[in-house]
């Protein structure tokens, strides 16, 4: 019996062996694989989920401020470099810790009390108000991912303080712009009770046809992950995963950024796509997103539109090389055009200690036919 037995114990040790090794692997953060971004101190950028640009005689970076351990979150902190600095080799510059612009607060039942979630921060210039205008996705204490809101937060200075002007979802009682009144009132019948198996068909199909949009009408629409565009004319739009990340929303800001016009349009409705960064190019926006697979990596999407108010047309990722299919590990956070070229800024998130989370910064350029590419990091 035991002699029987012995083979099938070995192949099931070996088996297990290399499940637990595979799982292993899988669980290995893959910011090992890249070197920390160091600031002037010889200390790992803190700042993640954020955005780079230009302001005067500086270059902005803001971004997550995470804690070594656990996922909530510390505020949002400034990295600054000297405009002069070569943004075509990120890796070079040397970004001078400014410390934290906004914390969070110990008053309870702030929106920004400790124990809340402060994701991808982005901040814009706003030159009529001379202030600077922050918005970023908002999770109350305690309440995990639920509360899908968007904090606004202003300053005088880019060093801030940032003062919390208010927290909000987008749109309360607003349809999506290009939503017709026969939409609408198809919308209006679609009832959540109906639909409580997800993935099926009809689920799909209500989706697209707005039983999420219909659900969050008066409370707000959901909204997580994000970034923002300032336009040719200056109009600034929000662009964030809504209906429980399944569609991406583009919202027009009013002209202090502080709020929304009720002007707004959806993104491939259904997609479960998150992590959005835009950039145009000789009249085309490009989108490109992330599939939704928490902090694992994932293969990143392309979307292009000769508007913001579409129609959006999906391409086949511009991620060329080895690691493409996972985006090599990242996911998008903003694209930093800085005139002589497109950067792809991502985070290499690691769970197992957020603050740790590496940076990969990734030319973006055109094909021939003008078409984006994005070039891996030879890993
Ligand atoms: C993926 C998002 O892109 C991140 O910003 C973060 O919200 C994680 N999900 C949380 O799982």
């Amino acid at each position: 019996m035991e002699t029987k037995l012995r083979p099938y114990l070995v192949s099931l040790a070996a088996l297990t062996l290399c499940t637990l090794s595979l799982f292993g692997q899988r669980q290995r953060p893959r910011q090992y694989d890249y070197p920390a971004t160091l600031d002037t101190e010889g200390k790992h950028v803190n700042a993640h989920g954020g955005s780079i640009f230009r302001h005067g005689d500086q270059w902005l970076w803001y971004g997550e401020a995470r804690p070594e351990r656990g996922f909530t979150s510390v505020g949002v902190a400034l990295y600054t470099a000297p405009a002069t600095a070569d943004m075509s080799q990120p890796q070079t510059v040397a970004w001078q810790n400014r410390g934290l612009v906004m914390s969070v607060v110990d008053e309870a039942g702030s929106p920004i009390e400790r124990g809340c979630i402060i994701e991808r921060p982005k901040v814009l210039w706003n030159e009529s108000d001379k202030q600077f205008v922050m918005l970023f996705h908002l999770e109350l204490k305690g309440r995990g991912y639920d509360a899908a809101m968007t904090g606004f937060a202003t300053s005088k200075t880019a060093e801030g303080p940032f003062v919390l002007h208010h927290a909000q979802r987008p749109n309360a009682g607003k349809w999506p712009t290009d939503f017709t009144e026969a939409d609408i009132a198809h919308a209006k019948t679609l009832k959540i009770n109906d639909f409580k198996e997800w993935w099926t068909a009809p689920w799909r199909k209500a989706i697209a046809e707005g039983l999420f949009l219909w659900r969050d009408f008066e409370a707000g629409q959901m909204s997580r992950d994000m970034t923002v565009f300032t336009d040719d004319d200056g109009t600034a739009w929000h662009i964030f995963s809504s209906e429980d990340n399944l569609t991406i929303h583009a919202a027009e800001l009013t002209s202090d950024y502080l709020g929304y016009t009720g002007r707004y349009y959806r993104i491939a409705p259904g997609g479960q796509n998150e992590a959005p960064t835009i950039v145009k190019h000789n009249g085309t926006y490009w989108l490109l997103c992330s599939g939704c697979t928490g902090w694992d990596p994932n293969e990143a999407r392309l979307f292009s539109s000769k508007s913001i108010a579409g129609p959006w047309t999906q391409h086949p990722s511009p991620c060329q090389g080895r690691g493409a299919k996972r985006t090599y590990g990242a996911q998008g956070t903003w694209m930093l055009n800085y005139g002589n070229g497109i950067l792809f800024m991502a985070d290499v998130w690691n769970p197992r200690s957020l603050a740790n989370s590496r940076h990969l910064w990734l030319p973006l350029t055109f094909d021939t036919v003008g078409n984006p590419i994005v070039t891996g990091p030879n890993q």
